[in-house]
């Protein structure tokens, strides 16, 4: 009887013991690119004779669309590019070209700045994967178009035309990430212009978009004539001061790029001070997954952003090869935690569910009571990105 006692709790403690021991990481991230893959087919199958729209969002219930004027046109092609480099399924390949190429008349944009987001990640990631030359084309078209918001007497790419009269020259920070499309110019046409654009405003957001703290303000408006701020301000986050998620994960992925393609130390230096000070926020929850805004009052009563943790973890899993040992290794370890977080079913939709979206729980627009804890294309987009880097890095 008490032998029989013992091998009973034997095997209960090592049932108990093999239930709370962590999924191996390549075991999380490939059954992660799997799921996402048979969740974006749906979406792509859905979609498919709908000519020129693409997703992005879901609320109450229906698909929120867009055609590709909206901000977030390219990241639905980008995430089947990112898909197709991990299965290399042909029709995930189709889908990835097809939606693609809804996206091609952004190349003569110029009357915003996120041409760069639309199409350095659709043709961008399709050139890089698939080498098709007419996307070349595509690319450098747009960020010529992209360089026409350029004004060298304030030295910044403008973002929005429409001033809300509060603003005479808008920059957001957000406007960081549209510089990748630019440095891929250069490297590709060797015209010095895109490198002049680029570093002046690298440079300059440094300058006048950060705190002294390594938090970053959401909107900087310049005076037209004397050529710097005349207010600092916010748009979608809590307040003017306050510490917008999504805001501090572009200025963090914007300067980990920056000092990938052009190894100036400023940058690293930056991309290192942003993470330093976003990893020990004391309001940084400990899954890493931000609330909607670092200083909004309701914490912890309140909504977390799942695109500003998967733009997170994916730049840090690209800033953890430029950094020394022990900062890696951190770096890595909150990269991990982000992506076991996401890949969890507390921010993985079921297959079919979530209007075929992948993440739940992305924070669009708080002031504006707009797409609230609904899932994001550009958190599912970086996510994928951040998984596929991460699955190279451990497979080195
Ligand atoms: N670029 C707009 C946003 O991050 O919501």
């Amino acid at each position: 009887m008490k032998k029989c006692s013992l091998i009973s709790s034997v095997i209960m403690i090592f049932v108990i013991m093999s239930c709370v021991r962590e999924e191996k990481l390549e075991t999380v991230i490939d059954k992660a690119l799997l799921f996402s893959e048979q969740q974006y087919r749906l979406m792509a199958e859905k979609y498919a004779d709908h000519d020129s729209i693409l997703p992005r969002s879901f609320e109450n219930g229906v698909n929120t669309m867009s055609d590709s004027r909206w901000w977030t046109s390219g990241f639905f092609p980008g995430s089947l590019w990112y898909l197709y480099e991990n299965s290399e399924n042909s029709t995930i390949l189709e889908y990835a070209k097809l939606y693609t190429d809804r996206v091609e008349r952004e190349k003569y944009t110029t009357d915003n700045h996120d041409v760069g987001f639309m199409l350095y990640c659709s043709f961008g990631n399709g050139l890089r994967l698939i080498r098709e030359k007419r996307y070349e084309e595509v690319l450098l078209t747009g960020a010529y178009s992209l360089a026409t918001r350029y004004n060298s007497d304030i030295g910044l790419i403008r973002s929005w035309d429409h001033s809300e009269d509060r603003w005479q020259y808008p920059v957001i920070i957000d406007n960081i990430m549209n510089l990748e499309l630019l440095l891929w110019a250069y490297n590709y046409s060797d015209d010095p212009i895109f490198k002049e654009i680029t570093l002046s405003h690298a440079d300059k957001t440094i300058e006048h978009h950060f705190r002294s703290d390594y938090s970053s303000y959401h909107v900087v408006s310049y005076d037209t004539i004397l050529a710097i701020p005349h207010t600092k301000q916010t748009h979608q986050g809590y307040s003017d001061e306050s510490m917008w998620s999504r805001g501090q994960a572009w200025g963090l992925y914007g300067y980990t790029y920056l000092y990938r393609e052009l190894k100036d130390e400023r940058y690293l230096i930056q991309a290192q001070n942003i993470a330093d000070f976003l990893i020990h926020h004391p309001n940084m929850p400990e899954d890493y997954i931000p609330y909607w805004d670092y200083n909004a009052p309701d914490i912890p009563n309140t909504y977390r952003d799942s695109s500003a943790g998967s733009i997170m973890a994916s730049a840090l899993i690209e800033l953890s090869d430029f950094v020394g040992e022990s900062r890696a290794k951190e770096y890595m370890a909150v990269a991990e935690k982000q992506i076991r977080t996401l890949a969890s079913p507390e921010y993985t939709a079921n297959l079919g569910g979530n209007g075929c979206f992948i993440l739940k729980h992305g924070m669009g627009a708080y002031p504006f009571n707009s797409e609230m804890d609904v899932p994001l294309t550009y958190g599912d987009y970086y996510y994928l990105e951040a998984l596929t880097r991460l699955k190279k890095k451990l497979n080195e």
